[in-house]
């Protein structure tokens, strides 16, 4: 399960990981101390919406499928208590602690299922 840890990401622990996107199997590494958003843009992946990366556009939002993340604060108005309960969330906002797959909803889909 997640936590919401307000945290400095250059403090978090060493590791990397792997995040996956659950409809193309796509799969980038991610450290620790950085979050999911920043490993699928530094993947080279055209098109993904990188917006404001502190929570507040909401445009990155994922549902994390399976593994392990902690999170700093994100808008209500992007991520609601039920959103979060089902592990729908800001991939700006979340530090993959384990591998983690996701499943890209809202203004993401259009960059991943995008041609090349
Ligand atoms: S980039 Fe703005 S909420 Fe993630």
């Amino acid at each position: 399960m997640s936590t919401n840890v307000p945290t400095d990401p250059a403090a978090s622990p060493a590791g990397r990981h792997q995040v996956v996107i659950a409809e193309t199997g796509e799969s980038f590494a991610c450290a620790s101390a950085e979050t999911a958003l920043n490993a699928l843009s530094r993947s080279g992946r055209k098109g993904i919406p990188v917006g404001c990366r502190g929570g507040g556009c909401g445009v990155c939002k994922v549902q994390v499928l399976t593994g392990e993340f902690r999170t700093r604060p994100m808008s209500r108005c992007h991520v609601s208590e039920a959103d979060e309960a089902r592990r729908e969330v800001l991939a700006c906002c979340i530090y993959p602690e384990s591998d983690v797959q996701l499943r890209v909803v809202g203004k993401m889909q259009k960059a991943i299922f995008r041609k090349p």
